[in-house]
Formats: C-alpha cells, structure tokens, sequence
C-alpha cells in the first residue's frame, strides 16, 4: 500500500473487481443479458482510465470465469463476441497512454482469432509503465493453484509460498489490497483464493454497468479508513 495521497485518499497499491451485476443491469431495462455485458465494456475503459488518472499502479478484472463457461451458449457466444469485437479497441487508447496489459486465466480456452487479440494487446502494451491492467479470463482460482502445484512437481521445484507463487497467473503482480465487487454478492466467487489472503473487501450494490467515479472514490474512502493488520496487533 502507497502512503501518497489524492484528495485525502490512500490510493491502493494493486485495486481488483469481481464485475457483477451485468445481466441484472440489462433484466431490470427488459433488455436481453448481453446489453449488460455490452455496457459492462463501457464501465471496465471508464473505470482504468480514472484508476490510472488517481495512480493506482495495478488494476485487475474479473471478466469471464472458468464456471462462466457453462452458461447458455446464446450468453457465452454474446461474451466471446463482446471479447472478440471491443478487447484491442477498448484497450489501444489506454495502451497509448502508456497502460500495460496482462491477462490472467487458462487462454487455450478461446478461439484463434480471439487469442490473436489478446497476443496483440500484450506486445503492444509490453513497454507501459503507467500502470498495470491485468484481466481474468477463463480464470478460476482453483484451475490457477492446481496448474502452479503440478508445474512445481514438473520441473521438480520444492513448493514454498515463493515458489508457489511464482507459479501462478499473478507471479509478476503484488497481492490485491483491495477487492471490490459490484451487485451485492459476498463472495469470492473462484476469484484470486491465494492472493486475497490479506486483501480488503470491499461490496458495493452498484451493478457494474452503474458503476462510475462517484463510487469508486466511495470505495477509495472506506479502504482509507480500514486498519489492516496483517495478524499484527
Ligand atoms: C458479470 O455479470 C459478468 C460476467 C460474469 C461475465 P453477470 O452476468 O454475472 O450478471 P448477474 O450477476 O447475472 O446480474
Ligand atoms: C463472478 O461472477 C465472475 C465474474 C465476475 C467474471 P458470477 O456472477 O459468475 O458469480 P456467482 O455465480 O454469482 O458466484
Ligand atoms: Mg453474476
């Protein structure tokens, strides 16, 4: 966690959000679910460029879980579009303004034009040194801790917390010191189960698509107020 401050605000090292609330978004408008997804795209671009406009250096989403995949066809067909459609265009301006992009989940999963993208999005935004985003995709946090424990046994690494870790989607990333999800769910959700260990929760009724600058410096101002402790006393 920085000590600098904006407004008063401890700005957190490493922010994440769980996105949800999306298809509730559309259903209360009578519009099908990929509406919410759609205007989910809209709120994730809003929501990096004022993290990065507030200095978070490490920005990571929750875009599509290995469970999502199991949703009716119509719905994961109207993601993969979504992804398919917006990834490098939603992300080119924040890539020019010196954004770094990672992404984080088993990426095997996604068809070759979409992989394309995503190789596209990370060489192009390598150099940024403005902030990191890194965003889960066919992420699972127990595929995530299965994969880095058989890589250790692979290459015959003795597992410790450091080398564990090192295994993981997240190696190059501090841990979370915040968690934020939307929609009023309270829970995890598969999403970062090692690395949240010492991470501040945070739940706001906000569904995603609602989610805007008001409520992230809400967000900003609980974190500020929360002792973390870390077992300490
Ligand atoms: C989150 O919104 C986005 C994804 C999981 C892809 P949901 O689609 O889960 O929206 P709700 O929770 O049904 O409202
Ligand atoms: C978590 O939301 C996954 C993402 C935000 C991508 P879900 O809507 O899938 O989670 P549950 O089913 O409510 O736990
Ligand atoms: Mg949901």
């Amino acid at each position: 966690m920085k000590s600098d401050t904006k407004n008063n605000l401890k700005i957190p090292n490493h922010i994440a959000f769980i996105m949800d609330g999306n298809g509730r978004w559309a259903t209360k408008r009578l519009l099908p679910r990929k509406a919410g997804h759609k205007e989910g795209v809209k709120t994730m671009k809003k929501v990096i460029a004022d993290c990065v406009e507030l200095g978070i250096k490490y920005i990571s989403f929750y875009a599509f879980s290995t469970e999502n995949k199991n949703r009716p066809k119509d719905e994961v067909d109207a993601l993969m579009k979504l992804i398919r459609d917006n990834i490098y265009v939603m992300l080119k301006e924040l890539i020019d303004k010196g954004v770094r992009v990672v992404f984080m989940g088993d990426l095997s999963y996604f068809s070759e034009d979409i992989r394309e993208s995503l190789e596209r999005v990370i060489a192009e935004s390598a150099d940024g040194k403005k902030a990191v985003v890194n965003i889960g995709l066919n992420y699972g946090s127990r595929d995530e801790i299965v994969k880095a424990v058989n890589e250790c046994i692979e290459e015959g690494v003795s597992v410790d917390e450091a080398s564990f870790a090192r295994h993981l989607y997240t190696a190059q990333l501090p841990d979370p010191d915040v968690i934020v999800r939307t929609s009023g769910e309270m829970r995890l959700s598969n999403f970062m189960l090692y690395q949240a260990a010492y991470s501040e929760m945070i739940v706001t009724k906000t569904l995603w698509p609602d989610f805007g600058r008001k409520d992230l410096e809400s967000i900003l101002r609980e974190y500020s107020d929360r002792e973390r402790r870390f077992g300490k006393i």
